[in-house]
């Protein structure tokens, strides 16, 4: 049997002193089978809470799947007009940022996976970067403690924006409408307003004090009297000059003149580091995806800056060994060894990942089918595998967490995979005076101090420290599979560090346990992420029974509300877009 290999790291301080400094500071921390179904019209489906009652729905001519019925629809429109699903991806994301401020965006930014029917795959990285003025102890008071709300809330929090920049490349390599066609439906949500929903109006209310905290001048994310209601309707007239300059000047709309001073003046305000120089110099980069297999599927999911891909991939490979579907899903033994691949691929996050344009990330050894085969070699299936025995893999030297997630199919089967965020819900609560959108808050992604816990518990060292003009790591998955060199799925989900292992179980669902989309998608999830060592787990994922043996084998189990958010896209034997929109949102499927 082979033992997990437990060496050193950069500087010469001992990786079992680093975790122990971990475990000291995390205490600190919060931390197809396919079915025949009828092909249906473009519609809407309800947007029921209850997590068990959605059906798939199944589309001839194009898909997309969105955290809101309006951007949804937007999307469709688009794909109806004879737009791509570039052109759909693009006019979602703008709708989003209107319809869904607590994580949609143009504040923040994200990454995406590309398919073209005829196979060509590509990813984008748009993620924010540190400002050229930020530093690496930026976060920690005079006795190197971290100042922990800092890198979370308010102008300080911030990374330079790449949502526009993300759009305008992507339109400018796939897109096949006029940009301003794209721009348009989001200036008209700004502009007219759109009807709030239930969840909206929780949010909006409790989170009223931080609004009036981080907005002395006001926003119109704080009601004048009374409470927000469902179906109260909100305007965002500031927005909608913004959506209109970038409708009319693409990226310079966004990252020069007017809105750009906006930004400045608003940091200048509240002690951020975002300048014009930053804005100016923000580009998104075109990088080439993570390629896995797994039983027959072509994985293809994003690379670093981006964690998610290489952790599905290893995820995927170490499990792939066992008779899981034999085992039945979330059974014991089932869980058990997913649960321990979790641990292992975590393990490896935290002391390998980062930004690739910062940091050699042993992209190509921690792949290694061979590797991750080797990892769970220690499995010990009477008893869990305690994570302080498990660290990262040593290799030659070669050096209210929110998201949101849309899948886009069209007529010809091209096909994008976006994920996007300002990371935590609504940001980091400052809503740019006079430009009408709110800010990021994802400098917290950065490692702000080795082996100190972010917002999702998540540790990190020198690969993911902070330094000017770097990406911060991310956990986003946008993932595609083919199948015989065809279109197979289009998944992603939020949710901070549970976005790769939502991601891994859906896949499963399908692949292995014959879900259909949407079963998939509504299926209760667990998560383990090395650290802290606990099995987070939604109610009814697992048994009593099931839960019970684990318990008895050492497992610690930590209740969650819901995990992950997945918006998805399955192509069924008969060519049809069968879709899965989470019930645990206002998730929506419409298609044509
Ligand atoms: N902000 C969450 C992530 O990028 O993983």
């Amino acid at each position: 049997m082979q033992k997990t290999i437990i060496q050193t790291v950069s500087k010469g301080i001992k990786t079992s002193t680093l975790f122990a400094m971990a475990l000291l500071c995390f205490s600190q921390a919060n931390a197809q089978v396919e079915k025949d179904k009828n092909v249906k019209a473009f519609e809407f489906l309800s947007n029921s809470n209850s997590q068990d009652v959605r059906k798939a729905q199944e589309f001839k001519n194009g898909a997309v799947v969105s955290a809101h019925p309006e951007a949804t629809a937007v999307g469709v429109e688009i794909l109806k007009k004879g737009g791509n699903a570039v052109d759909a991806t693009v006019a979602v994301k703008f709708a989003l940022a209107v319809v869904y401020p607590n994580a949609g965006n143009i504040g923040g930014g994200g990454f995406l996976i590309y398919r073209s029917a005829k196979g060509e795959l590509n990813s984008m990285d748009f993620r924010e970067k540190a400002p050229a003025l930020a530093q690496k102890d930026m976060y920690l008071d005079i006795n190197g403690d971290p100042i922990s709300e800092k890198s979370k809330e308010g102008h300080l929090a911030a990374g330079v924006p790449g949502t526009v920049s993300g759009m305008v490349e992507l339109h400018k390599k796939y897109g096949k409408l006029k940009w301003a066609e794209l721009v348009e439906p989001a200036y008209q949500l700004a502009t007219k307003g759109f009807k709030i929903t239930k969840q909206q109006a929780n949010e909006l209310n409790r989170l009223k004090s931080k609004f009036q905290q981080f907005n002395p001048l006001g926003t119109v994310f704080i009601k004048g009297e009374g409470e927000w209601k469902q179906g109260d309707l909100l305007v965002q007239t500031e927005l909608a000059n913004t959506m209109r300059l970038i409708r009319d000047k693409g990226r310079a709309g966004f990252y020069e003149g007017e809105v750009a001073n906006y930004i400045v003046e608003e940091m200048k305000r509240g002690g951020g580091l975002i300048s014009k120089e930053d804005l100016k110099n923000y580009k998104a980069a075109w990088r080439a995806p993570i390629l896995g297999d797994y039983k027959g599927y072509k994985v293809i999911t994003m690379p670093p800056t981006s964690s998610g891909g290489i952790a599905l991939v290893q995820l995927l490979q170490s499990i792939a060994p066992y008779p899981i579907s034999k085992w039945g899903h979330n059974s014991d033994s089932t869980t058990q060894v997913m649960v321990e691949a979790e641990r292992r691929a975590y393990a490896d996050r935290a002391k390998h990942l980062g930004d690739p344009d910062f940091w050699k990330v042993p992209q190509k050894e921690l792949l290694e089918p061979a590797y991750n085969k080797s990892r769970m070699a220690n499995l010990n299936w009477d008893k869990a595998t305690p994570s302080t025995e498990i660290q990262a893999g040593e290799f030659a030297k070669k050096e209210s967490e929110e998201t949101t997630h849309f899948s886009v199919v069209d007529k010809e089967g091209n096909a994008v995979s976006l994920t996007t965020t300002i990371n935590t819900s609504y940001g980091n609560y400052v809503v740019v005076k006079g430009a009408g959108f709110l800010l990021n808050n994802e400098m917290d992604d950065f490692s702000v101090k080795p082996g100190v816990a972010n917002y999702f518990g998540l540790i990190g060292y020198e690969a993911n420290a902070i330094a000017p003009n770097k990406r911060m790591l991310s956990s986003m998955t946008p993932t595609i599979l083919e199948k015989d060199g065809k279109l197979s799925m289009v998944v992603g989900t939020p949710g901070g560090s549970t976005i790769i292992t939502s991601v891994f179980q859906t896949i499963v669902n399908v692949i292995d346990f014959g879900m259909d989309m949407q079963e998939a998608v509504n299926a209760k999830k667990f998560h383990h992420q090395w650290l802290p060592d606990r099995v987070d787990v939604e109610p009814k994922a697992l048994t009593p029974e099931v839960q019970q043996k684990l318990e008895a084998k050492g497992y610690t189990f930590y209740k969650r509300n819901s995990i992950g958010r997945v918006d998805a896209i399955l192509v069924t034997k008969n060519g049809t877009y069968q879709t899965g929109a989470d019930p645990r949102g206002d998730d929506t499927a419409g298609g044509w």
